[in-house]
């Protein structure tokens, strides 16, 4: 598999480069960006670790060398304000976002190619490239709520001194302010979370905003984040890679599932070697169901006005 990180001279994009490369299993890494030297600078740091990372063919590239990419991963784009919504993003990372799509198209992509949307905001995004590249919807995704469903578990675990790799929490929805955490399915080594005495409201409360907060608060520390989207990132590649068929909370056209129509969002989604296998509709309490749907009706109010 050739990856080409659109971006990967960002922090986003060398992040997700130096976790597919510690991971060792994407053969061919590019790093494509609009600043060539930083693309350079990001190539050769990791071709310098490679005498012990791994035999990976990784190097920097432009969009003639990246027609034969099996996925385009993209993660270009400016990054959100601490102040800002991602949806406030949208005009400002739209244009930059439709060039690069254009770029592709002009250089030549493989009919089986997937594009995989890390910009924000990736649902509106991803929703643009699937109108615009005119591949099949199933091999254009979003991250989604990946990152979101991370960090969600990761803070329960945290809160419960518990084991993160133990926590299976999802958000699903939007990656952004109507996204929506799903206790019902919320588990701890398969038992249920919902049930236990400290995870009642007011618990669920605080771990929920945090995390809705979590993409802000590292913005407001660090710039922006890396090292957990990355993760992200690299687990979303590896079940593409690998056809594992994980049950993964990834954005990509949904017709039909829950009710909704010809929105880009996140849920329950199998991912195999085809990118989006089918969407899968997990059992929701009634007011997770409806935080869903009004989930996908912010954004189709936010695409109504999206100008591309
Ligand atoms: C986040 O930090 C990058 O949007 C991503 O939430």
């Amino acid at each position: 598999m050739k990856v080409t990180i659109i971006g990967g001279g960002g922090r986003v994009g060398s992040c997700a480069a130096f976790a597919l490369q510690c991971a060792g299993l994407v053969p061919e890494i590019a790093i494509l960006d609009a600043n060539r030297d930083l693309a350079e600078g990001e190539a050769l740091d990791l071709v310098h670790g490679s005498a012990f990372a791994g035999d990976q063919r990784i190097y920097a590239s432009d969009y003639a060398r990246a027609a034969d990419s099996d996925l385009f991963l993209i993660t270009a784009g400016l990054r959100r304000k601490p102040d800002e919504s991602r949806l406030d993003l949208i005009n400002r990372n739209v244009t930059l976002f439709v060039q690069i799509l254009d770029s592709i198209k002009a250089a030549g992509l493989r009919p089986g190619a997937h594009i995989f949307v890390v910009s924000n905001p990736v649902d509106i995004l991803t929703q643009l490239a699937v109108a615009r590249l005119g591949l099949p919807w199933n091999q254009v995704y979003g991250l989604g709520t990946m990152l979101d469903s991370s960090r969600f578990s990761s803070l329960i675990a945290a809160e419960l001194k518990l084991p993160a790799s133990q926590v299976k929490a999802l958000i699903l929805g939007e990656h952004g302010d109507s996204m929506v955490p799903i206790w019902s399915s919320a588990a701890i080594n398969g038992l249920p979370l919902a049930g236990l005495p400290e995870c009642g409201p007011a618990f669920q409360g605080t771990i929920f905003e945090r995390t809705k907060g979590s993409g802000a608060e590292v913005i407001k520390r660090k710039g922006g984040a890396g090292w957990a989207v990355a993760i992200a990132i690299r687990d979303v590649i590896h079940s593409v890679l690998l056809d594992k068929k994980q049950l993964l909370p990834v954005s990509s056209l949904v017709n039909g599932a829950y009710e909704i129509q010809n929105t880009c969002l996140s849920v329950p989604t199998i991912m195999s070697r085809k990118g989006v296998e089918s969407h899968v509709e997990l059992k929701l309490w009634p007011r997770e169901l409806m935080g869903l749907q009004q989930s996908a009706r912010a954004l189709q109010d936010t695409l109504r006005k999206v100008k591309a």
